[in-house]
């Protein structure tokens, strides 16, 4: 192999083996540069004869091109490895984690008490609260219940063992103490709904030992029966955002209310389901009256001067209607396939508040 065969393989191989831009660089200046191998015989071809430089010249000049193009293509693979190796090390996952899986649902109490209370408080209503662990005074006393009253049992109450003075708690039986609650903490006037849990000894189709009620009560001058109707008839068309939604008052007897009503809506329970606006059933919502004087003044208000309504809903009981459930038992069974059909997505938004009916 002649001298520059031999030079030529040690570059090229050189050239192959420089594993980065830098390495490349050295292998350059030694062939290349000033004092390089190549450039050294081509500064050698000065003292050439001519006939000598006519023949070593061109086979210098293709060793140089050589080593130059070798050179460039090293250079371009390096630079895109290089690349290559930026980009693997700056890598950003820019994708979205896939969509959550639908894990829960809003109940349907919920939903309706969301419904019930966008209602109300379009209405002018404020939400009230008070302790589902009650004690005697506010769950009956001061709601006129006579003391050792059968309404006491009536209502199928659940007591707790009796304290060291012999007072037995109660699990409130109705909302209505949040009513007793309210007048005593608050002058009137008074606008309040106050939903919450509510407890009976008590299960068949339309009932569940735990269910929810929401009371309303409004205490100011001049309030009468009318104020009460017209309440309870707009906020059922509102509801159920239909025609034909048919509702009757029933005079009944409540020992906080005088007089009493309850309001009723037509519905149809044939057939294993719930059908509101036909059929020949009645399912009791609502619990009404005017507020009896006796609780007006066991609440510190003279009754000459506040009258006011109260009503009790029961929300559950709404709920099977409007989203047509048979059964009220299965709606505090969880049951995840019973959820996941009557759920709601926690997004979605309530039925729109139209102008109320007037
Ligand atoms: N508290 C009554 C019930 O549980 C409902 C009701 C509330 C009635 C307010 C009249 C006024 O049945």
């Amino acid at each position: 192999m002649s001298d520059l065969a031999t030079l030529q393989a040690e570059l090229l191989a050189a050239i192959a083996a420089a594993q980065d831009l830098g390495a490349l660089e050295t292998v350059r200046v030694g062939a290349l540069g000033k004092a390089g191998s190549v450039s050294a015989l081509l500064k050698a071809m000065g003292g050439l004869t001519p006939d000598e430089r006519r023949e070593r010249g061109p086979a210098v000049n293709a060793l140089r091109d050589a080593v130059q193009v070798a050179l460039a293509e090293r250079r371009a693979t390096l630079e895109a490895l290089a690349l290559e190796a930026k980009l693997q090390a700056e890598r950003l996952d820019l994708t979205l984690p896939p969509p959550p899986r639908h894990r829960g649902s809003l109940h349907p109490t919920l939903r309706v008490m969301d419904e019930m209370i966008a209602i109300f408080a379009e209405l002018g209503f404020a939400v009230a609260e008070g302790p589902d662990i009650e004690d005697d005074f506010h769950n009956f006393t001061a709601l006129n219940f006579p003391p050792k009253h059968p309404a006491r049992e009536m209502h199928d109450t659940f007591f707790f063992a009796p304290d060291e003075n012999g007072e037995r708690k109660v699990l409130r039986t109705h909302t209505s103490p949040v009513q007793v609650r309210t007048m005593m903490t608050q002058a009137p006037p008074i606008r309040i709904i106050a939903p919450g849990r509510t407890y009976r000894c008590d299960s068949d189709q339309t009932h569940t030992p735990m269910f929810h009620q929401m009371e309303g009560l409004v205490i100011d001058r001049g309030i009468h029966m009318g104020h009460l109707k017209w309440t309870l008839d707009a906020f059922m068309s509102r509801f159920f955002e239909a025609e034909g939604v048919t509702t009757r008052f029933r005079p009944h007897h409540f020992p906080f209310t005088e007089p009493s009503a309850e309001l009723d809506v037509q519905c149809d329970r044939s057939g294993g389901q719930i059908r509101i606006g036909r059929g020949t059933d009645w399912l009791e919502v609502v619990g009404c009256g005017m507020v009896h004087p006796n609780v007006l003044r066991n609440c510190g208000l003279d009754p000459e001067e506040w009258q006011g309504f109260a009503f009790g809903f029961g929300i559950d009981r709404l709920g099977m209607l409007k989203y047509g459930m048979p059964d009220l038992r299965d709606t505090f069974a969880s049951d995840l396939r019973w959820l996941r059909h009557y759920g709601f997505s926690p997004f979605a938004a309530l039925p729109p508040l139209t102008a109320m009916a007037g």
